[in-house]
């Protein structure tokens, strides 16, 4: 892993980091950060063409071209509200959501917490959206601009919602955002949600991933995955997911280890429940991309997401068969320049899609 800790200290963001946002609760420092992030495109261009990715970066990939090959997961703008802003620093893909088919609060806060010496977050938001209809509209507005990402829509099962009845919730959610997504996204996998996790049992998962197969008619459609399977049953979903024919597979959402932090482990335990993202789980969501690939057809979508932070760890989810990359928690730690500069050494290394 190329990942350093303690490194952005020397930068003007680590140095804002460590000034301002570091003693600050980490969810309102997402608000803060975020508000600025949703003005950005009042500049008029002016930062999407700092940060714009080289035309070479671009990929084909579930039918669609994507700027970059590298983009934003789910779960930074829940509800839709900042496409426009996030493309401009130079996501080739924003994933919003995870959205709901009722309106939530999510869990009681503080539910993000920061694990700075690895470079962490444990985090059980819990799915706090104000469900998928009202982040219809909002990608609507946003598919309409020239330059645009692309837009994928991550849906959940409400937590209201008996996990009995999860596959009408999710069909709900499926059918109002496949007509206006570039792609759909099912989460079987945030350790948030109780039972959530329990949808990814073969006989649990074949019925919900046909039903919103079905609803999300042409609408590629992809199933995230957790990272804490064991490797036979993540066989299980490659191979469903390819005969029920879905377009891909997104691994890994957070995990519920904490094997092998630095952080003091009192403070681990104080932090309680939640899933760990960001550098100590780049290790497994690289094990879990290369047996993903050991099985999955060359044309089928693998989104490999989890602990990457530099252009060269990108580049080893590229190599290692991964057809788009995905980060979230490094954002938090590298500052809004962190898709160009992971987009700049992509084009450093002369990086290319495979013909
Ligand atoms: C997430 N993640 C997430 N995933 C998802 O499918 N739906 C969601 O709503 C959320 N919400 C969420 C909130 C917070 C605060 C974090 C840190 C993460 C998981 C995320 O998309 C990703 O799979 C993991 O965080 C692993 O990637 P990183 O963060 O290690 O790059």
């Amino acid at each position: 892993m190329a990942t350093t800790p303690g490194r952005s200290a020397v930068t003007p963001y680590g140095i804002l980091f460590n000034a301002v946002f570091k003693g600050m609760d980490p969810e309102r420092a997402h608000h803060l950060a975020f508000g600025v992030i949703r003005a950005l495109p009042a500049l008029g261009g002016l930062v999407r063409r700092f940060c714009a990715p080289h035309p070479s970066l671009s990929v084909n990939a579930l039918g669609l071209e994507f700027p970059s090959p590298f983009g934003l997961a789910a779960g930074f703008d829940k509800n839709a509200a900042g496409i426009p802003g996030l493309g401009e620093l130079g996501f080739g893909h924003v994933e919003v959501g995870t959205v709901t088919m009722h309106a939530q609060d999510g869990n009681p806060k503080p539910r993000m917490f920061r694990l700075v010496p690895d470079r962490g977050l444990i985090n059980r938001m819990g799915f706090n959206n104000e469900g998928s209809a009202a982040a219809v509209p909002r990608i609507e507005r946003a598919r309409m601009r020239r330059n645009r990402p692309i837009i994928g829509a991550n849906i959940g099962k409400s937590r209201v919602t008996e996990v009995e009845d999860a596959v009408a919730d999710y069909v709900w959610s499926a059918q109002r955002l496949a007509p206006i997504s570039d792609y759909l996204a099912v989460n079987v996998s945030s350790p948030n949600t109780p039972g959530l996790r329990g949808l990814q049992e073969l006989e649990m998962l074949e019925p919900l991933l046909a039903a919103v197969k079905d609803a999300a008619g042409e609408t590629p459609l992809l199933v995230k995955i957790a990272p804490d399977m064991e490797d036979e049953q993540i066989d299980g979903i490659v191979s469903l997911a390819v005969r029920l024919g879905l377009d891909g597979i997104i691994a890994t959402n957070t995990t519920i280890s904490r094997a092998g932090l630095e952080t003091p482990s009192a403070d681990v335990e104080d932090m309680g429940a939640g899933g760990l993202s960001g550098a100590p789980l780049a290790e497994r969501a690289l094990a879990v991309l290369r047996r993903i690939r050991a099985t999955a057809p060359a044309e089928f979508c693998v989104i490999s997401v989890g602990g990457v932070t530099t252009a060269a760890d990108v580049l080893e989810r590229l190599a290692a068969g991964a057809t788009l990359v995905q980060g979230f928690t490094a954002f938090i730690y590298e500052g809004p320049l962190w898709a160009r500069a992971i987009n700049r050494g992509l084009r450093k290394a002369g990086w290319r899609q495979a013909a």
